[in-house]
């Protein structure tokens, strides 16, 4: 008993292990796939109830089928891509359920009569690839239920594969690729009275067709003869041989046919052929009538041929073709098109004539194409680059809902080039070279429009009327076209009240008007994508922000990527409640303000990667983070501290929102102990924890320090803070260290009164002699060429500054030259690169009221280390240097 206990245990544990061992995939939907594993055996450790067993791509020499009786379930067999060289008869009795069996690509090439005598239930058989030569006897004769045979690519040269009829449910027979050269009469005997519908004899080297060849499979309705060399006459004599069969799709592409005549398609001219494919084929004349007997055609496929001359008879006959596919059909060495050619097609709705080169358009060309729904042109070069009114004038009669005009060259339209276009609901004039200021005329006409593509041309210039005779437009596309407003009032857009998707993305745009978007009220997406707008919503900008979104409230999509933004005005999205998708990424935000994103409660997709976000806060975020379904916030600098971060990390680790890169990209930056770490990986406990605490330490510390130190600092302060920074540097140095690693010329650029020359002198040039410190100004009086300061010398030391230092005394707020130019400038450089780069020093007692009424400054907006006051008692000069010192060293990224 214990003994049998233990070989059960024993054998428990080795199935487990060969089943852990076992490396295929089984999938819940009973597939087992055990494909490229270079397996020399049947894995016999696989669930016995698998429906579908890959073994394709392995080493199997052989199939034996008792390995497989297990899995007798099994209803697909792929044993393809083997060196399998037998076939087991019993295969298919232990496999009852089998229906599809897949044997290509092996080396099975005598099919002996056996093989398949059991397969009855098999309804798909794939023997393609395995060297067969000849079929003997009648293999298949059992296969009562076969629907789908595939034998090409093997050596055959008869197409026969029995001599009595067999396989009466076949529905397809593939045999190309094989050494077929005579279609005999009897070729297809075998499959007579049979529900044959697709036959593939493409690739075979065919030389003769006999008489009667298609007799016995003249129910099939698809004939496939790709890449076969087919002369004219034997094209011919292969039409003949379809008479009187219920072909219906014809591909003849790639078999050499150099010539189409009046007699090539006579033989079936009784039949239903709806579809006809004759691409490939170096087709180099097209005889006129040559289609007249292809009265029920409805789809043609000319595609890539070599036609020089396209004769005003040649598509006679075509009057029930719907599409017909001219794709590089014409020569490139050079184009003529007689005069409405095209007048038999009375049906044609898809004309597509893309990849011409140098088509000749006339007022003829088109006439008669009476139900034309879509012309593509595509990449078609037209021999005018100028649309006039005549170009397209042929076209008056037709329907033309879509037409394709893109990378043809264009470079102008004329007024009323679309005029005769009464129809067309989308015109695509993109990717072409079109230089022009619009008026309005060149679209007039075009009474059903609702899309204009005008992406990607040379340059385009608008004017308050551009859209005046096209108000339906729906969809304007203007991307990339170095995009102008010749009068930007009214806006251009005005006149296009249902526009609801427009994109003038990489325009590089800098100016544009509040009201640009005025009467919007269908604009769903916005699309304007690197430009240039970062000016128009700082706080700074003469006038205020400039918030173009206002009013666009059923916007759902908007991109403003790239745009160098580093201020967002917290009006900047008021209003866009419906905004589904918000693209921000790659600008240069820092601070959102906080009520940014008060509107979106519905937004799915929020883009904020590469900016400069430090913090996410809740009272920023909370809001719009609710109903998002993706967040793509990647490549910020972090600040991982749990005052910054905390809430992020957190709602990071809980979201159900997709965040893609969470691991990669949303990288810590400061503080420097968790720089590089990843922010999900950010430990939120201690954030928690520390709270309670640091309030009871502080408390405590506070009201036990506070009366000692009030004492101390009546009598002392100066002289302890003195005594501090001089050991805070001695610890550290003075300079931070720059995380941009820019170079400036000066350590500061000193701008003061005249006045007060004798106290910069006096007081800052001096501490240049400082070695410690190596500091360099930039004093005009010493620095600029006999002290002669033009604005532009000026301007560039400021930016080869490093600091600015403003020296402020009485004097200082009432010189206009200061006030006036060097402020307002120092200030611009200090906005523009987000930087604290500014140092205040007071000579005198100056109140702030008076500080923000001439200078438009308060003490408030600075750091108070960058505000020095200079001591009147000359003991504690030291100290002030000290305070200078260490201002002028700080780095000047805002933190
Ligand atoms: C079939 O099963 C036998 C016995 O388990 C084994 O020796 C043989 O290798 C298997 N053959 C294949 C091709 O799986
Ligand atoms: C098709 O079947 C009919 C009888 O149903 C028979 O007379 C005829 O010979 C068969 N055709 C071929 C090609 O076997
Ligand atoms: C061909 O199809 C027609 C009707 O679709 C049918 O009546 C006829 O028997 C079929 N002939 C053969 C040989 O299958
Ligand atoms: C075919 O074209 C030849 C001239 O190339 C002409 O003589 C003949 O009448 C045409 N046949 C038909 C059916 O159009
Ligand atoms: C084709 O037909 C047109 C119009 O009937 C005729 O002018 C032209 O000569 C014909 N071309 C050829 C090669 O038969
Ligand atoms: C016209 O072309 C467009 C796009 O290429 C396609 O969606 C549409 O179905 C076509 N119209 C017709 C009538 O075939
Ligand atoms: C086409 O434009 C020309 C001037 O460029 C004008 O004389 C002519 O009337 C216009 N034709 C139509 C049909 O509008
Ligand atoms: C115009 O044709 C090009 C090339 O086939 C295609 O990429 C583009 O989408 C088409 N334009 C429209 C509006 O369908
Ligand atoms: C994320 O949440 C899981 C539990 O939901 C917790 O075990 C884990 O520590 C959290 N990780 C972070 C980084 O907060």
């Amino acid at each position: 008993m214990e003994i049998q206990c233990l070989l059960l245990s024993l054998s428990g544990i080795f199935t487990l292990s060969v089943l852990a061992d076992n490396p295929c995939k089984v999938r819940e939907d009973l597939t087992a796939d055990c494909s490229h594993l270079k397996l020399s055996t049947i894995p016999s450790n696989l669930p016995n109830n698998i429906k579908i067993l890959d073994l394709s791509h392995n080493q199997l020499k052989q199939l034996p089928a008792a390995n497989l009786t297990k899995y007798d379930q099994l209803v697909r067999l792929d044993v393809g891509f083997n060196t399998v060289h037998r076939f087991e008869p019993e295969l298919c009795i232990y496999l009852p359920f089998l229906k599809v069996l897949n044997l290509q690509h092996n080396e099975l090439v005598k099919i002996s009569e056996k093989y398949f005598a059991s397969c009855l239930q098999l309804t798909e058989l794939y023997l393609n690839a395995n060297g067969i030569s000849s079929v003997n006897g009648n293999p298949f004769e059992k296969l009562e239920n076969l629907l789908v045979l595939d034998m090409s690519h093997n050596k055959l040269t008869s197409t026969t594969l029995g001599n009595k009829q067999q396989l009466m449910n076949l529905e397809e027979l593939y045999f190309s690729s094989n050494q077929v050269s005579v279609l005999s009469k009897e070729a297809f005997g075998f499959l007579g009275n049979t529900t044959l519908q697709k036959l593939d004899l493409s690739s075979n080297p065919l030389k003769e067709i006999q008489a009667g060849c298609f007799q016995a499979i003249r129910n099939f309705s698809i004939l496939v003869m790709q890449k076969t060399q087919l002369n004219p006459h034997l094209t011919e004599q292969i039409c003949s041989e379809l008479a009187h069969t219920g072909i219906n799709t014809l591909l003849l592409n790639e078999v050499h046919l150099l010539r189409i005549t009046n007699t090539t398609f006579r033989g079936l001219a009784d039949t239903d052929l709806k579809v006809l494919d004759i691409s490939g084929n170096s087709l180099s004349e097209i005889d006129n009538n040559s289609f007249v007997f292809l009265q029920k055609l409805e789809s043609l496929n000319l595609e890539n041929n070599d036609i020089s001359v396209l004769r005003s008879r040649a598509f006679n006959g075509l009057s029930e073709v719907q599409l017909l596919n001219l794709k590089k059909f014409f020569s490139p060495k050079g184009i003529k098109i007689d005069d409405q050619s095209f007048q038999w097609l009375k049906k044609l709705k898809n004309l597509n004539m893309e990849d011409n080169k140098m088509i000749p358009i006339t007022e003829y060309t088109f006439i008669g194409l009476e139900s034309l729904r879509n012309l593509s042109l595509s990449e078609a070069t037209l021999k005018q680059q100028t649309i006039t009114n005549k170009t397209f004038s042929s076209l008056s009669g037709s329907p033309l809902i879509h037409l394709n005009l893109s990378k043809t060259g264009v470079a102008r339209l004329e007024h009323g080039a679309f005029s005769c276009l009464k129809h067309l609901q989308v015109l695509d004039l993109g990717l072409n070279q079109i230089d022009q200021e619009f008026f309005g005329h060149e679209f007039e006409g075009l009474a059903n429009i609702e899309t204009i593509y005008l992406s990607y041309n040379k340059r385009l210039t608008l004017t308050s009327n551009s859209f005046n005779f096209v108000p339906g437009l729906r969809k304007l596309n203007l991307r990339k076209t170095a995009l102008t407003f010749l009068d930007p009032n009214p806006s251009p857009f005005t006149a296009l009240q249902n526009l609801s998707v427009l994109d003038l993305g990489n325009n590089n745009i800098a100016n544009i008007q509040e009201d640009v978007f005025k009467g919007l009220f269908n604009l769903k997406i916005l699309n304007f994508q690197h430009n240039n707008l970062a000016r128009l919503w700082k706080h700074a900008n003469p006038g205020g922000p400039v918030l173009f979104l206002r009013g666009l409230n059923n916007l759902e999509i908007l991109n403003l990527l790239s745009n160098g933004f580093d201020e967002m005005p917290p009006t900047a999205f008021k209003g866009l409640s419906n905004l589904r998708v918000l693209k921000l990424g790659e600008n240069n935000v820092n601070i959102l303000p906080a009520a940014l994103f008060h509107d979106q409660t519905s937004l799915k997709v929020l883009d904020l990667h590469k900016n400069l976000v430090t913090t996410v806060e809740m009272e920023i975020f909370q809001n719009v983070f609710n109903s998002l379904e993706v967040l793509e916030m990647g490549g910020n600098p972090f600040d991982c501290t749990c005052e910054s971060i905390a809430w992020f990390a957190n709602w990071l680790n809980t979201t159900n929102a997709s965040v893609p890169l969470v691991q990669s990209e949303y990288i810590c930056n400061t503080p420097s102990r968790y720089h590089g770490i990843s922010v999900a990986n950010f430990d939120v406990s201690p954030c928690k924890e520390v709270a309670p605490f640091q309030f009871f330490a502080f408390t405590f510390t506070f009201t036990s320090t506070f009366i000692m130190l009030v004492l101390v600092i009546h009598f002392q302060g100066w002289r302890i803070q003195y005594y501090w920074t001089v050991s805070v540097n001695r610890v550290l140095g003075f300079k931070e260290i720059d995380p941009l690693h820019e170079h400036f010329e000066y350590d500061a650029y000193i701008i003061h009164a005249k006045q007060d020359n004798s106290w910069v002198e006096e007081n800052l040039i001096p501490l240049e002699k400082d070695t410690a410190c190596k500091l360099k100004f930039c004093y005009e009086e010493r620095d600029f060429e006999a002290g002669i300061s033009n604005l532009t010398a000026i301007v560039n030391s400021i930016k080869q500054s490093r600091k600015i230092i403003f020296v402020i005394t009485l004097d200082f707020l009432n010189d206009p030259w200061c006030r006036r130019f060097k402020i307002h400038h120092a200030f611009q450089q200090a906005i523009e690169q987000s930087r604290d780069s500014i140092v205040l020093i007071f000579l005198e007692d100056i109140p702030d009221y008076r500080l923000n009424h001439t200078i438009h400054l308060r003490r408030g907006m600075f750091k108070s280390r960058c505000i020095l006051d200079f001591p009147a008692q000359s003991e504690r000069v030291n100290a002030f240097n000290q305070k200078l010192k260490i201002a002028l060293g700080s780095t000047n990224l805002i933190k």
